[in-house]
């Protein structure tokens, strides 16, 4: 992986036509937040709950919305969403729920949501994009222009660009002793993107979405592992 270099965000911003958004985490709230959504799963440490918490403030959520955890695995963010706003919720996953609407969780690829056009207003995915394979990522980009309702809104947070374009088949991580774990079936596969295949696999087929980057400017005092991109797109009319 190659992180981004100096000039990387003022390239960025040309390819999107306006600039990366520079922002900051606000963290007395982040901690409040962290008080209202509990999560017990293993390996919840501040950089995860940085990505829920993105999306508690940015997608403006509300009791008239219909949102989506997108490739959440076990995640219970939707059912906080849920409880919280008072809206319409859901989970969806390829590997980890049954196929089809079971109560809240829909299993399947995202690519092909068995929900009805312009019926969700919400979505986000967080750390999941990076794991579609194949041509997964560029089919749930279409896919979400159809479920997305006028001015429907999808987060991406991280979102995992650099300048280098990478993918490999054996993601995980390497313990102190040396010894490296893979994350499993649903996250073997990882792909980093760089500017040219953000252009080519996400804003190319993504015509009828407006692409807003963020830079999280003081993510690194959140927690040193954040990558500090996320991305916000909003279905145009
Ligand atoms: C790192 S995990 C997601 C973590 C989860 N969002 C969270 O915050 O705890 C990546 C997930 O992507 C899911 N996934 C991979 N490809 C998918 C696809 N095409 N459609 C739906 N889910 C997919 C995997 O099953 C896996 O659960």
């Amino acid at each position: 992986m190659t992180g981004p270099s100096t000039g990387f965000k003022d390239r960025f911003g040309d390819l999107l036509g306006r600039p990366v958004v520079a922002t900051e985490i606000d963290l007395e709230d982040f901690a409040g937040f962290k008080c209202l959504y509990r999560d017990e799963r293993a390996m919840i440490d501040d950089a995860k709950m940085l990505e829920y918490y993105i999306s508690y403030r940015w997608l403006d959520l509300g009791p008239d919305d219909t949102y989506i955890d997108i490739a959440a695995q076990d995640c219970p963010f939707a059912f906080f969403v849920r409880d919280h706003f008072g809206c319409r919720a859901y989970r969806q996953d390829l590997f980890y729920l049954e196929k089809g609407i079971h109560g809240a969780d829909i299993g399947g690829n995202a690519a092909r949501i068995p929900l009805q056009s312009g019926s969700v207003s919400k979505m986000s995915l967080h750390n999941s994009l990076e794991h579609f394979e194949g041509r997964s990522d560029i089919r749930f980009f279409r896919e979400a222009q159809r479920l997305l309702r006028p001015g429907g809104k999808l987060l991406v947070a991280p979102l995992f660009i650099g300048e280098a374009y990478s993918t490999v088949k054996d993601a995980g991580w390497v313990d102190e002793d040396g010894v490296k774990h893979l994350w499993g079936e649903g996250a073997r596969f990882a792909r980093w993107y760089d500017l040219a295949h953000f252009k080519s696999r996400i804003l190319d087929n993504s015509r009828h979405l407006r692409v807003e980057v963020y830079h999280v400017d003081n993510a690194a005092a959140v927690d040193p592992q954040c990558f500090p991109f996320f991305a916000m797109f909003e279905r145009l009319v």
